[in-house]
């Protein structure tokens, strides 16, 4: 058992990646906080998952509802050990077509919802001597990719404030690293025209599209004390798609 007795927040954890994590978390022992916006989904998941996890409704881009997420979690559980900034919106369009709301949605939720949580949950960690933040970024951040400046700004985004906190937080005992998943099998891919992902795909080396939990375990190798030297790193789980 990995996360014997670890409190986690996973953000965007009804769905997709997320929903894996929360599952491979748990059964390493850990009690889950399904932090999500969808609340029907959100509900579902918690059911699914059991006596191990408990939904809270949150939209990570307010800050009011990021506050209320803590304070509920810290109320009920006392403590926050792991922190997966994982919830994340595509809203594609070729530059010269993007709009403005476009950008920025994105914008707010995968960059300023990033900030808002772990900012939320850093006070609680420091008083606890300690903690894990993992945050998700994209190959679209590392490589870029076309239709996606707004979502390719914030993933990039993501590594720099990765960075920026190892350094920050290093001395308080907490450990701060980044997943850069590749093209995976969720809902958010659903969305891509089906030539523009089938092109994604034949160029994978390893000639598929990640699973959820391929990248759910990449969240559990970080959350867990096994990674306590790796720092400030972005661990790429792509299938070396832009090797
Ligand atoms: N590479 C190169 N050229 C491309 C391209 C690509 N991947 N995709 C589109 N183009 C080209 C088209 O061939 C077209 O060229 P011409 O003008 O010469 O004909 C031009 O760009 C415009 O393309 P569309 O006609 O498709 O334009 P559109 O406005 O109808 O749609 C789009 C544009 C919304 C970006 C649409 O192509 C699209 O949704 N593409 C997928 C974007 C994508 O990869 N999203 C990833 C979502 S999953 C995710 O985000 C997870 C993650 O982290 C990876
Ligand atoms: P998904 O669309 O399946 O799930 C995202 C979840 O986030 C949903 O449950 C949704 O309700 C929730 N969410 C959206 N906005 C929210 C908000 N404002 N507040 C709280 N929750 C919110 O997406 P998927 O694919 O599981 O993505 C998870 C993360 O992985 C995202 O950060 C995404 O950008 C990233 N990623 C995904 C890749 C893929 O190919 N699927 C590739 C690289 C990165």
């Amino acid at each position: 058992m990995r996360l014997n007795n670890k409190i986690a927040i996973i953000t965007g954890a009804a769905n997709g990646i997320g929903y894996a994590a929360a599952e491979r978390f748990i059964e390493e022992g850990a009690f889950v906080v399904i932090a999500d916006f969808n609340e029907d989904a959100g509900v579902l998941a918690a059911q699914h998952l059991g006596d191990q996890a408990l939904f809270v409704q949150v939209d990570v881009a307010d800050r009011e509802s990021v506050k209320n997420l803590v304070a509920t979690v810290i109320e009920q559980m006392g403590r926050v050990d792991i922190l997966v900034n994982n919830a994340g919106i595509t809203r594609d369009a070729m530059l010269t077509k993007m709009t403005e709301d476009q950008f920025h949605q994105v914008l707010d939720v995968n960059l300023t919802g990033v900030f808002h949580c772990t900012q939320e949950v850093i006070p609680h960690m420091v008083a606890a001597g300690g903690g894990k933040i993992i945050n998700t970024s994209s190959v679209s951040g590392v490589y870029g990719n076309v239709g996606q400046t707004n979502y390719a700004a914030t993933k990039a985004a993501i590594i720099g404030m990765t960075k920026t906190w190892a350094k920050e937080l290093g001395r308080k005992g907490i450990n701060v690293n980044a997943v850069a998943p590749g093209f995976t099998e969720t809902d958010m891919v659903k969305k891509m025209p089906e030539n523009v992902l089938a092109q994604m795909r034949s160029i994978v080396p390893l000639q598929r599209l990640g699973t959820p939990r391929d990248i759910a375990n990449a969240y559990l190798f970080l959350a867990s004390d096994e990674a306590s030297y790796v720092h400030g790193h972005t661990l790429h789980v792509d299938g070396a798609i832009m090797m």
